[in-house]
């Protein structure tokens, strides 16, 4: 089945390169965006967009941890303006593709770094009133501070929104097993050997991603290639299905 009510995170490590700080996989995010965009505009259906830190967020934080015992306040401005940087790129795309994207920060709606915490009302007034709201993940300051990660992000407005579909758009094909073989299916007893690993992640990797996205009310949650994010919106088969 097409997906009317959807949220879709963008992996860090599908819009950045991680192996350069500050920098973005243009082509990468270009034509993740681009296939958004055609669903979008064939289908109307309601979209969330979640992006991922990757080489700015990630980075920064790798950074400071070398420094400092702890994210101080300074930290966390440096890291909240190394997010925005990206998130204005993904939404100068989204909006130059037709998207009518609007964007709201984590920090500015969340109180801590659980995605419980959040205020979604201005997401949800977004969404009714034929927007596409845009958020990621971010540095948000609790007595200290703390990195809400975009995937939590993505599983708590899939519940909030009530979403269909729940997309972790990355840049492999799916979970993949230790021989690099896509894995079609994961479901709750999945004993797996996971070949896919960030070289540096601070909110949880893989395992993180899937034992997040258990959470999710969708009945369609999938982590797949940002290549193949059309085919997963018109409800084709791919990248690796988690299923409760
Ligand atoms: C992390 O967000 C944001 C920061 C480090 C500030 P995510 O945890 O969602 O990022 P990716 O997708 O793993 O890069």
């Amino acid at each position: 089945m097409s997906c009317k009510n959807v949220v879709i995170k963008l992996g860090g490590s599908l819009i950045t390169d991680k192996s350069n700080p500050r920098t973005i996989k243009w082509d990468a995010l270009k034509n993740a965006i681009d296939q958004i965009a055609n669903y979008y505009s064939r289908f109307g259906p309601k979209i969330v967009i979640v992006h991922g830190g990757g080489s700015f967020g990630h980075y920064e934080v790798e950074r400071i941890k070398k420094n400092k015992s702890f994210i101080d306040k300074i930290s966390v401005s440096e890291i909240q303006e190394s997010m925005l940087m990206l998130a204005l790129a993904v939404l100068k795309l989204l909006v130059d593709s037709g998207i009518p994207a609007l964007l709201h920060p984590a920090h500015t709606i969340c109180n801590t770094n659980d995605a419980k915490s959040c205020n979604y009302t201005p997401i949800i007034r977004d969404l009714d009133n034929g927007f596409v709201p845009v958020t990621y993940g971010d540095a948000v300051f609790d007595s200290e501070g703390k990195i809400i990660s975009g995937d939590d992000l993505s599983v708590e407005i899939s519940n909030v929104i009530n979403s269909d579909c729940l997309f972790f758009a990355t840049d492999v094909e799916g979970v993949l097993d230790e021989k690099g073989k896509l894995i079609r299916e994961i479901n709750k007893n999945y004993k797996i050997t996971i070949i896919n690993k960030a070289e540096f992640d601070v909110t949880g990797g893989i395992i993180g991603k899937i034992n997040k996205a258990f959470n999710s009310s969708s009945k369609n949650i999938r982590i797949l290639s940002g290549e193949k994010l059309f085919n997963a919106l018109i409800g084709e088969n791919v990248g690796t299905k988690i299923i409760k």
